[in-house]
């Protein structure tokens, strides 16, 4: 064999070793735990073919505790980029076989590497993570890894979309990292979320408590709101990862792709003319009227799970990516609580940064009042949707359906706050407040001095009867010209798209500053 081919053939026998990560036995552990590994992961992201690894012969350089013995090829993450549906992503996949996935200097400055060139490039990062945090045995080297990582996400916030996977019991700086990005996707029964594991909590604080009930999947999704996805396998938190990456642009000098669709622009969908309930207060599904009015009634929502009283997702309208807020009547009648607001606020934003329009399908009955929500802060969680929404200058589009009342009407994308279309339902009822509470209000005198309870009784219908002639329509608001038309629900997919349309030039910039003052 020539000199050549022989070093050819070490080259091919060292990436086979590279590839084999931290050996068979932990890729056999790996799968047992049924989980994928780092390439495994990586492979079903790309698109066939299309993945370029970086740094696979790069290796720790950690002597403390024995380290010097324990090096592994690439040592611990997998790098590289590739493409998703034809278009460039970079990605980083830490492996769990090797250490626990835990980041060490090296590892880090692997994945500073890829972030640095996705920011160079302007195009997406992803990560896979998979990690016990920050690799005990190189100390302050490796918070030092972490701080780098953290300084890159916090730069490449709003310059290119970030997306975040957790698939296995990921600590520490590995929780960090993805809370810094925009998207975070978790895996039921295999991925977990936490700042230390249980064996630490219950050393420092005495609480004893499982993996699942620290930072499951369901928990991040339904209570901390930390989880945007909680998916029953890798497989479909990876295939969400390529179908979130469809909605959004390369990076904020961009607009998101356009998607041809057969879907006719001028549907119209009957079923929205007879969909809002006689009573005021009855519910109905706000999902029935997004899935009928986007194309082909595709929907990608975002935290289906926290807060449910506001939907929030991806849909396109005539083939243009558009980001969907919308209150949801069937729960919690709607109403705007903490959590609501910050789970939309969030998404505005992202929408915001990215050069993606916002369609706002209103009915909320305002916000929700009492101790609880007054001593979590509503008044600065319910800020933080107004700033989103009228800091936002991409194309907004707003649909009042039903009630938009008091501060909940202005906070959801109205006239004033820079909606640049605002439509409204002949069944929209604009007002400070619903019929029942402003009666209460202008005229508890009159009530508490009625003493017969029959005669009470009409008064109370009468006045009710002459508020809701007076604001329970869209009319008032139309004389004002604080909504642009009053149009029949079911032509509400064409109208969208018609002001998307003209909106598709719009250009309006916010006054130069440093940065804004966010209320946090
Ligand atoms: C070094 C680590 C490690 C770490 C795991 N390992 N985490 N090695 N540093 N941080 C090693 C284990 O020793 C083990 O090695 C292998 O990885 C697999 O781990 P297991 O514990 O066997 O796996 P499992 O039972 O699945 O538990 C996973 C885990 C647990 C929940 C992640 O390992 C854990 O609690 N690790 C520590 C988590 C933690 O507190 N990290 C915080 C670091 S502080 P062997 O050789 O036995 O296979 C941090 C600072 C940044 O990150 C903060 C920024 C704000």
């Amino acid at each position: 064999m020539s000199h050549q081919l022989e070093k050819v053939k070490e080259l091919i026998e060292l990436r086979e070793k590279a590839r084999l990560g931290g050996g068979q036995k932990a890729i056999d552990a790996q799968h047992a735990k049924g989980k994928y590994t780092a390439r495994e992961r990586i492979t079903m992201l790309l698109d066939e073919g299309s993945f370029e690894e970086f740094d696979m012969f790069m290796t720790h350089r950690c002597t403390n505790f024995g380290m010097e013995k324990k090096t592994f090829l690439g040592d611990g993450v997998v790098t590289g980029y590739g493409t998703i549906e034809g278009r460039l992503v970079y990605v980083f996949a830490q492996d769990f076989t090797v250490i626990g996935g835990s980041l060490s200097e090296t590892l880090a400055l692997r994945i500073c590497k890829v972030m640095d060139q996705a920011m160079k490039v302007g195009a997406p990062i992803i990560g896979l993570n998979d990690s016990g945090g920050a690799r005990i045995q190189e100390g302050v080297n490796a918070l030092a890894g972490y701080a780098e990582i953290f300084q890159r996400n916090i730069l490449a916030s709003g310059v290119v979309p970030q997306i975040s996977a957790i698939l296995g019991p990921c600590a520490g700086g590995a929780v960090y990292s993805p809370a810094l990005t925009d998207f975070n996707l978790m895996v039921e029964g295999t991925s977990y979320m936490f700042l230390t594991g249980p064996a630490v909590v219950k050393s420092v604080t005495g609480e004893v408590v499982t993996q699942e009930e620290l930072g499951g999947a369901s928990v991040h999704a339904s209570k901390s709101g930390v989880a945007h996805f909680a998916l029953p396998t890798e497989e479909e938190a990876i295939s969400t990862i390529r179908e979130l990456i469809g909605y959004i642009p390369q990076n904020n000098m961009e607009e998101p792709p356009y998607v041809h669709t057969e879907d006719p622009i001028h549907r119209l969908e009957d079923s929205l003319n007879d969909i809002i309930p006689d009573s005021p207060n009855a519910p109905y599904d706000m999902y029935n009227v997004i899935g009928a009015i986007v194309d082909d009634h595709k929907f990608l929502e975002i935290h289906k799970n926290f807060a449910r009283n506001i939907i929030v997702g991806f849909a396109r309208f005539g083939g243009t990516s558009v980001g969907i807020v919308a209150n949801q009547p069937k729960n919690l009648a709607g109403v705007l609580d903490i959590n609501a607001s910050k789970k939309a606020a969030r998404f505005v934003r992202f929408c915001d940064a990215f050069n993606i329009p916002i369609i706002t399908l209103v009915d909320v009955p305002g916000f929700l009042p009492g101790t609880q929500q007054e001593y979590g802060g509503i008044i600065l969680n319910g800020a933080k949707l107004l700033y989103a929404y009228g800091e936002a200058t991409v194309p907004k589009v707003t649909i009042t359906l039903r009630k938009s009342y008091g501060g909940a009407h202005i906070v959801m994308s109205c006239k004033q706050l820079r909606g640049d279309i605002n439509y409204a339902w002949p069944t929209a009822s604009i007002a400070v407040m619903g019929a029942d509470g402003a009666v209460e209000v202008l005229y508890s005198r009159e009530i508490r001095a009625e003493e017969d309870p029959e005669k009470r009784a009409a008064f109370i219908e009468e006045k009710k009867k002459e508020y809701e002639d007076l604001f329970s329509n869209p009319y008032n608001a139309a004389r004002y010209g604080y909504i642009d038309d009053i149009i029949e629900p079911r032509n509400t997919r064409f109208r969208i798209i018609r002001a998307l349309e003209q909106l598709s030039t719009k250009k309006l910039l916010n006054p130069a500053k440093k940065h804004d003052n966010l209320p946090l």
